[in-house]
């Protein structure tokens, strides 16, 4: 089990400077994570290299961006597919983990059983695939790099659902079914299809960094062996730190079942960070983005961050000027107050409490818990004018900005190779 590592000081400034590289490993969407860390990283005069996971086409080969695709990303841009994960892989028979779960009817998903072996075989492949497109990006990182510039790796990867017609059904009803459609994710991850997801999930989100950290080895040599640093910074997620009963007090969305893999992600920083390497995985807060939109009711969590900004940047315009805007954003009949009286009920709730044990994490969920924090994240909906403008909006650009300045210069020099950022840290960077 990863200690739990909480920052609780703003970094200071590191010293990255002008042309200094920030090369992204993932690719950049509109509301994701990195935009805080691009955006830091552009105040501080550093160039973003970035990076795409390519396309599928109809013939489901993986390829690059076309031209048109291309045009509109920012330069310089490696436009080398780092999609990683196995699921259109075909195993030895030339079958692929998709075209195998392509016949299964919904309601045989539970009777349908294959040995890992076939799965593995795919892994390997498509493990392989990976390997050789990180390389080639690597080349052309090197290409990109003049001596004395400094360089930070950022990690974004996390995913890898199988793209087969019967998953995601599944996993809709493990993350929102409620009454007759809840699926206890235990049982869905138990399953054979459960087991390709965890696979999967370990090849995508975790083993990813190890192939970065490895393979990039002869280059970061290179360049510190010229007086230049080389970080790497990582996303995890593992419970936030918030307001609860006027304390910050860890807690976690459940089930969520990228948490194993994410462990892993930890261990492989661990394992670097050990070896002189600068790593680090900065478990992050839960905020909306395309990739967190499927775990509906993990946003409820991000409210509290409103009494976070009191408490901590009581002074500050900027954290002014965000109470007002998401005060506003309110009906007329619901006050802030009314608003925090809510959350805190919520998060002392005996059915939510008992998913937030550190040492037992990541847990399953339960039907009770599962219907009480979806009914919640709907009530707490239905508070607001609009119910598509929503504080927690507002409330995940604070998260992502104040994150990527902690991650930049924190990771200059990472204390531990897991850390967390809490509510109180976040808040603190206003
Ligand atoms: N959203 C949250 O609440 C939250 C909380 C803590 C940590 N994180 C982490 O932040 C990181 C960025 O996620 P985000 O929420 O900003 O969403 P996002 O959708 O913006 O980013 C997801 C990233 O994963 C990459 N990716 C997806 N499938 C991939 C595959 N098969 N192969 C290679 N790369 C793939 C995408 O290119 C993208 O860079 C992730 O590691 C995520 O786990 C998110």
């Amino acid at each position: 089990m990863t200690p739990f590592f909480p920052l609780r000081q703003k970094p200071h400034s590191s010293p990255l400077k002008k042309g200094d590289l920030l090369v992204l490993f993932g690719e950049l969407f509109s509301r994701g994570y990195a935009n805080g860390l691009t955006e830091e990283a552009e105040k501080n005069g550093m160039t973003i290299v970035r990076a795409t996971v390519g396309r599928r086409d109809r013939d489901l080969g993986l390829r690059a961006l076309t031209d048109e695709e291309a045009a509109s990303i920012p330069k310089p841009f490696i436009n080398i597919p780092l999609e990683a994960g196995f699921d259109f892989e075909p195993d030895s028979e030339g079958i692929s983990p998709v075209d195998r779960l392509k016949e299964i009817r919904l309601s045989d998903w539970e009777s349908f059983q294959l040995s890992t072996q076939k799965w593995e075989e795919s892994r390997a492949r498509g493990r392989a695939r990976f390997k050789e497109n990180v390389a080639a990006y690597i080349a052309e990182v090197e290409k990109l790099w003049k001596p004395g510039q400094n360089i930070v790796f950022a990690h974004l990867m996390a995913g890898g659902v199988p793209r087969a017609k019967i998953v995601m059904p599944l996993m809709n009803r493990s993350f929102k079914g409620s009454g007759d459609r809840y699926l206890s994710s235990e049982k869905f991850w138990k399953s054979s299809i459960g087991q390709l997801c965890s696979m999967n999930f370990n090849e995508v989100t975790a083993e990813t960094f190890r192939h970065l950290l490895e393979i990039s080895t002869p280059f970061r040599e290179k360049v510190q062996n010229s007086g230049g640093h080389v970080s790497y910074t990582a996303y995890g997620y593992h419970g936030t730190e918030v307001m609860i009963d006027d304390q910050y007090q860890w807690q976690t969305y459940t089930p969520y079942l990228q948490g194993w893999a994410k462990i892993k992600l930890e261990d492989i920083s661990s394992e670097y960070f050990k070896k002189s390497v600068n790593c680090c995985v900065y478990n992050c807060p839960e905020i909306l983005t395309n990739s967190s939109s499927i775990f509906q009711g993990v946003e409820v969590s991000l409210y509290p961050l409103l009494q976070a900004i009191e408490k901590e940047a009581p002074q500050s315009e900027k954290a002014k000027k965000i109470l007002t805007e998401c005060k506003g954003l309110l009906k007329e009949d619901c006050s802030f107050d009314d608003l925090k009286k809510y959350l805190n009920e919520y998060l002392t709730h005996p059915v939510i409490k008992q998913m937030n044990v550190y040492k037992e994490w990541p847990m399953h969920s339960t039907q009770e818990h599962l219907e009480r924090m979806l009914n919640s994240s709907e009530e707490i909906v239905q508070m607001h004018k609009d119910a598509k403008n929503l504080i927690t909006f507002v409330l995940s650009e604070v998260v992502f900005e104040s994150c990527g300045y902690v991650m930049l210069h924190d990771s200059w020099s990472p204390k531990n190779s897991s850390a967390w950022i809490g509510h109180d840290l976040v808040a603190k960077c206003l």
